[in-house]
């Protein structure tokens, strides 16, 4: 946060400049009305800002609050005091929102009106000069402190949308988080169950059934096979990597195989099989096109 010192040597602000704005207060007091006049002249030509300006009895309060502050221009004392009103004008405005545009323009309309009033005045070039860059000064000085504050406005809003928008994706994260330590669970369940599927199919095979323990039991190994790869794939997301669906496509792959090798023992009618058969050949081709594109991808 500046002082009013700093921000007037960064202005080249000096006493002797207060001391010119100081010796124009008389004039000022003379067009004071005049320039309240011009001000609010400009501020109701625009629907904008004249909305501000529609209760008469506040219109009557504001010319006279406007009127003070065209005044104080002129005071010759610009201390931190001074600074401290400005930036309460500033937040004023802010907290009605004025947009700081009609601000910036309506200091213009000040502006004009005090340099035609200098024009008017001081014929003598070299005094009108002077006057004119203290003049110029304290405008400028008055625009930094009042716009501050529309910019420490705005970067309140972003600042809280940014720690809302952080907050909102870390809670999403850890959800995320969560679910995916849920599915790992769920994998491990499945799998161990699996391998109980792997022995039952050997049961098989003992106890006579050769040829259906056999293909049961290499459907079982290809899907705990499917397993593995599924859990590490899980793992590696746990652990920050990117998410594969090729391991997925290939699980309903081999549960398909799984159900072929099946299907022909159980003797299942010829369109099942037609079915599970072409289901299989779609999947193929899925299968084919997504690691076709992810190889592209990777190059
Ligand atoms: C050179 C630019 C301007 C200056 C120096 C200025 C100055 C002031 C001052 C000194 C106040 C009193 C603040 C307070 O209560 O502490 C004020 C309030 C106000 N100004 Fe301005 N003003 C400017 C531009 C505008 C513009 C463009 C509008 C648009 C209509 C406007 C509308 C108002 C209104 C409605 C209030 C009353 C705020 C409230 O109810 O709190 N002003 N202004």
């Amino acid at each position: 946060m500046l002082t009013m010192q700093e921000i007037k040597s960064h202005y080249y602000f000096t006493d002797t400049d207060a001391k010119l704005l100081e010796e124009l207060l008389p004039l000022a007091e003379k067009n004071c009305e005049a320039m309240v006049e011009e001000f609010y002249g400009y501020l109701l030509k625009i629907p904008e800002t004249a909305a501000f300006l529609r209760d008469p009895g506040a219109l009557q309060k504001l010319r006279k609050t406007h009127a003070q502050w065209f005044l104080s221009l002129f005071c010759g004392c610009y201390d931190n005091g001074y600074m401290i009103t400005l930036q309460g004008i500033g937040q004023a405005h802010v907290r009605i929102k004025v947009s700081a545009h009609y601000v910036n323009a309506a200091m213009n309309v000040v502006r004009r009106f005090l340099i035609e009033l200098l024009q008017a005045n001081f014929p003598e070039i070299e005094a009108r000069r002077k006057y004119r860059i203290a003049v110029e000064k304290i405008l400028d000085i008055n625009l930094d402190i009042m716009s501050t504050s529309y910019q420490e406005e705005e970067l309140r809003k972003v600042f809280v949308s940014h720690r809302l928008e952080s907050k909102l994706i870390h809670a999403a994260e850890r959800f995320t988080y969560g679910l995916n330590l849920i599915l790992v669970v769920a994998l491990i369940v499945v799998s161990l169950s699996v391998v109980g599927l792997f022995f039952w199919d050997l049961v098989h095979v003992f106890s006579g059934s050769l040829e259906k323990g056999i293909l049961s039991a290499l459907g079982s190994l290809l899907i705990l096979w499917m397993m593995i790869e599924l859990m590490d794939n899980e793992i590696k997301t746990l652990k920050g990597g990117k998410f594969n669906i090729l391991i997925f496509i290939g699980v309903i792959i081999v549960a398909l195989i799984r159900e072929i090798l099946i299907s022909t023992l159980r003797h299942d009618a010829l369109e099942t099989q037609a079915f599970l058969a072409g289901t299989l050949l779609i999947l193929g081709i899925v299968y084919f096109l997504v690691a076709k594109s992810q190889n592209v991808n990777a190059h």
